[in-house]
């Protein structure tokens, strides 16, 4: 008898999840509002869910309430809208049990060691468990390597005394957020989806797809956090493979862009990766190495990923030699020229500046002497960086001032830059992103 009232429940209590997903009554907790949160917490509020959003920025709280964005490619109005809708933004983490799902968006660094710093999932996690509490979802969205979900955030619900996969539910769901993409939203991006359980998967399955196109279940919470370290390594390890293709080229007299352009032309098995100053943002930098440390206590060592490492790092100063070079033969040496970085963000058409190897570049070329400035029109001033400092604001660009540095160096090539008058009126030009096509005599491709 006990046992088919213990049964009953787990099905009660599921099933009461599973109704208040399908009918829109459920409260969609998010934790972390960051450029993975914020997008999630739209789509959520835009499928009409009332959104409970957590964050310990109290900064980013008040924006969010006040209807702000501080986002470049998330408008005020969109926020404006989910908060018409119902969504509100709080540090206030006892109101955890108004939510019925408690999905954590928050940032998995690599520390001063580069291993995983699990700090803030961790910090998260401990804030939330007091407020756990009976037919609560957890999922974990945060990049991390196989085992995190298991192993960490299972034993905290656990010492509620919840007993997941039956009255609390656990998964891990890796976001493929991709900002500043114009041809993906977060509707659009297929999501993989592992559960603690069987039930744990299906109710994951059931939350995500009230919101996103296609879920892909897999069988696993492990498969799910290995299938985004694949994803994030695959690009790492390729990236550092044509980078490297390009410095070969280089020496060879070839152009990689041409070979690029012209491999790409090959309808199968060719997939086309573009090299560039080094590997910036957030995730491709960062994540291959949540593996590598797992991997060590299977005695395994990821040779490929320390290699792409190694050989994506070392991209600034294979970049900041051809600067020498280029002002080597016109007379001139980094010290004391006047050397302008276009684009400081890690990639084009965004203002994310993590990781960013432009940081990297304009730091080298100042130990080296050289007097440096900036332009980005997604960065207006250079921001307060935990291991990078530079008080300087960007550059508007017009023929006087182009013309007034040394050297141009082109890191990342933003849609708004005027790549013709840059043309017309730098003295020389640095090109790290195979923007230029043309050869020309000022033109030095790095
Ligand atoms: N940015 C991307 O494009 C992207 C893409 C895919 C995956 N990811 C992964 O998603 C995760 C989040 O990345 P992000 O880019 O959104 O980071 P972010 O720094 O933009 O946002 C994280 C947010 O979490 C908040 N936060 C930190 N500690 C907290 C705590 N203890 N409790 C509540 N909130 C806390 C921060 O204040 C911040 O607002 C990371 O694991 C990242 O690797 C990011």
């Amino acid at each position: 008898m006990a046992g088919f009232y213990f049964v009953g429940t787990i099905i009660v209590i599921k099933q009461q999840l599973l109704n208040r997903i399908a009918d829109k009554s459920a409260v969609i907790g998010i934790v972390g509002l960051g450029y993975v949160g914020l997008p999630l917490m739209l789509r959520f509020a835009e499928v009409g869910y009332k959104v409970l959003g957590f964050d310990i920025d109290q900064s980013k709280v008040d924006a969010l309430t006040a209807g702000k964005s501080y986002i470049e490619h998330i408008s005020a109005d969109s926020i404006a809208t989910a908060l018409e809708r119902g969504f509100e933004a709080t540090t206030d983490f006892s109101r955890a049990p108004e939510a019925d799902t408690l999905i954590l968006c928050v940032p998995t660094p690599l520390n001063k060691y580069r291993e995983p710093d699990l700090s803030f999932v961790l910090d998260t996690m401990d804030s939330l468990v007091p407020y756990l509490r009976e037919g609560h979802l957890v999922s974990l969205e945060s990049t991390t390597y196989p085992g995190t979900t298991d192993e960490e955030l299972l034993p905290r619900m656990q010492s509620r005394g919840l007993n997941v996969g039956t009255d609390a539910f656990l998964v891990f769901s890796p976001e493929r957020e991709d900002p500043g993409n114009p041809n993906f939203t977060t509707r659009t991006i297929p999501k993989v989806c592992g559960g603690y359980s069987p039930a744990c998967q299906e109710i994951g399955v059931a939350l995500y797809s009230a919101v996103i196109d296609k879920v892909v279940p897999v069988s696993s919470t492990r498969a799910a956090e290995m299938t985004k370290l694949l994803e994030n390594i695959h690009r790492a390890v390729n990236i550092g493979l044509v980078n490297e293709m390009k410095i070969v080229a280089d020496k060879m007299g070839i152009d990689i862009h041409e070979v690029i352009r012209a491999a790409a032309t090959k309808p199968f098995g060719f997939v086309p990766y573009y090299p560039g100053p080094g590997l910036g943002g957030h995730c491709i930098p960062i994540d291959p190495f949540y593996l590598t440390w797992k991997a060590r206590e299977y005695g395994v060592n990821t040779r490929f990923i320390e290699l792409a490492g190694e050989v994506n790092s070392n991209m600034p100063d294979w970049v900041v030699a051809k600067v020498a070079a280029a002002l080597n033969t016109r007379k001139k040496a980094i010290n004391g020229s006047r050397v302008l970085v276009l684009g400081i963000a890690y990639k084009k058409n965004v203002d994310d500046m993590r990781e960013s190897p432009s940081v990297f570049l304009m730091e080298k070329l100042r130990d080296l002497g050289a007097e440096v400035s900036y332009s980005d029109p997604h960065v207006p001033v250079f921001p307060k960086m935990r291991e990078h400092h530079f008080e300087l604001s960007s550059v508007t660009l017009d023929a006087a001032t182009i013309a007034s540095y040394d050297c141009v160096l082109l890191a990342t090539d933003h849609d708004k830059f005027d790549y013709a008058a840059l043309k017309e009126h730098a003295q020389l030009i640095v090109d790290s992103r195979g923007k230029y096509l043309e050869p020309a005599d000022h033109i030095v491709k790095a």
